[in-house]
């Protein structure tokens, strides 16, 4: 494969920000180039300088004046809930019970899978996503779909088999024995596979009986290098059926602590409705909330706290991500102004800085991953994304008056989607461009 030389607007984070004012958090290059060899970031910087490194018969790509940036990172998502989005429903435990369930129950069926694993990658490529940590469904094929799909586009994935053995219609339940047994097949099968990572997925506590839950603590303790994925304290009724499932645990956060499940590789979503206490643990065992905006939205799930947890005594690590199909958006753009507004209700402001980097290097951060993704760093792979702030009529002509990168960031944020995306690469290669056309036929719809 010969070299390429990606030229564009470079854009790419040092650390967290702290304020809007805080140009040493990120670095930003006005004519800036990438060269990628091998799929990899082998210099970066000014173009002049990036081009001198680079061979004669180097490919260059020319993405001015549009923004390059690395890849979207989106830490929450299920891969089985695709055609759940848009489900009406009042609260999350009626939009499991009616909708999600009964979807996720088809994928026993591996063809069914198979569909649904490449348009579930089309879309994240549309949307400049290159690396999700996902929710597969209970059975073991919905995961071999997830991940051959993603080897065959050289994607970086997180994916776990769900093990849930309570509490669902009976398509959707394991046994305690098949959790651990399937999932350990997973392993075998797919981790360390191409860019494949395998995480521990017990669904929540309530689909999880105790003796599930100390399956997942044995996998825990055998495979310890592993992700733990599940979901925390999303909905008030939730909570209250958590506790009476539990009755010896102190709290809910409780619950998985004394499974051996909190630790630094444990991404938990929502967690929107911690007491002190749940927050200080999460903060000493270095697990992370992860925050799903317009699934806590859609859902009515609550404002997730997220400029308090990360300014507290104890901090608590945060991520961000879509939670397709509680979520409603595949964009993280999207998904990063509605996470702008919950702050707003609270009384809080995230700036768009801050927004840039939870979507990239926080991401990777969150999963321990950026020495590989989330920056435009020499050794990172090479995905990237490239937006144009002006992708509509409305956004060109508020550009007009935009004059700082803040502002354009802020601009693309609140009113870009997919059509902000000009191009998605992974490993060096251009993904987005030469996607399929959409075969799919809606149906005849009754009033
Ligand atoms: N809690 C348990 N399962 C789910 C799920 O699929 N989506 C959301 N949003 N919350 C959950
Ligand atoms: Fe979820």
């Amino acid at each position: 494969m010969t070299d390429s030389l990606i030229r564009g607007r470079l854009l790419s984070f040092k650390r967290a920000p702290l304020a809007m004012t805080d140009t040493d958090s990120y670095l930003y290059e006005h004519d800036g180039a990438l060269l990628v060899s091998g799929g990899r970031i082998t210099a970066t910087g000014d173009y002049a300088q990036v081009k001198a490194q680079a061979t004669a018969d180097v490919e260059e790509i020319d993405h001015r004046p549009h923004l390059i940036l690395p890849g979207l990172i989106d830490t929450h998502v299920h891969f089985p809930q695709m055609q759940v989005i848009a489900s009406y429903a009042g609260n999350l435990l009626e939009w499991l019970n009616t909708y999600t369930f009964p979807e996720e129950c088809r994928f026993v069926e591996s063809d069914h899978a198979t569909r649904i694993a490449t348009h579930f990658y089309d879309e994240f490529l549309r949307h400049g996503t290159t690396t999700a940590v996902a929710y597969c469904s209970v059975h073991k094929t919905s995961a071999d779909a997830f991940f051959a799909e993603a080897m065959k586009r050289n994607m970086c994935m997180v994916g776990g088999k769900v093990m849930m053995d309570r509490n669902a219609p009976q398509g959707l339940l394991d046994t305690a024995e098949m959790g651990y047994d399937e999932t350990r097949a997973v392993i075998a099968e797919w981790h360390g596979k191409g860019r494949n990572h395998v995480a521990i997925t017990p669904r929540f506590a309530i689909t999880s009986t105790p003796g599930q839950m100390k399956a997942a603590e044995a996998l825990a303790q055998e495979f310890p290098d592993l992700f733990i994925q599940t979901h925390l304290s999303e909905n008030h009724d939730e909570i209250k059926y958590t506790a009476e499932l539990y009755p010896e645990a102190t709290d809910y956060t409780d619950i998985y602590a004394r499974y051996g499940l909190l630790g630094k590789k444990t991404l938990l979503g929502h967690a929107i409705h911690l007491s002190e206490r749940e927050a200080d643990a999460l903060s000493e065992a270095g697990s992370i909330a992860v925050h799903c905006p317009t699934s806590n939205l859609f859902l009515g799930s609550g404002l997730f706290p997220l400029k308090a947890l990360r300014r507290r005594e104890k901090p608590v690590r945060v991520s961000v991500a879509t939670d397709i199909g509680g979520g409603s958006s595949y964009s993280m753009l999207k998904t990063m102004d509605e996470a702008y507004k919950i702050q707003q209700l609270l009384g809080e402001r995230l700036n768009p800085l801050e927004s840039y980097y939870l979507m990239t290097r926080g991401n990777a951060e969150a999963l321990g991953m950026e020495a590989d993704i989330g920056t435009l760093d020499i050794g990172s792979m090479a995905d990237l994304v490239i937006l144009d702030a002006g992708s509509t009529p409305a956004m060109r002509l508020r550009m007009e008056t935009v004059k700082t990168l803040p502002e354009e960031l802020f601009l693309l944020q609140t009113m870009g989607d997919d059509r902000a995306v000009v191009e998605t690469y992974v490993a060096g290669k251009a993904m987005k461009t030469g996607l399929g056309g959409d075969e799919m036929q809606t149906g005849a719809v009754e009033a």
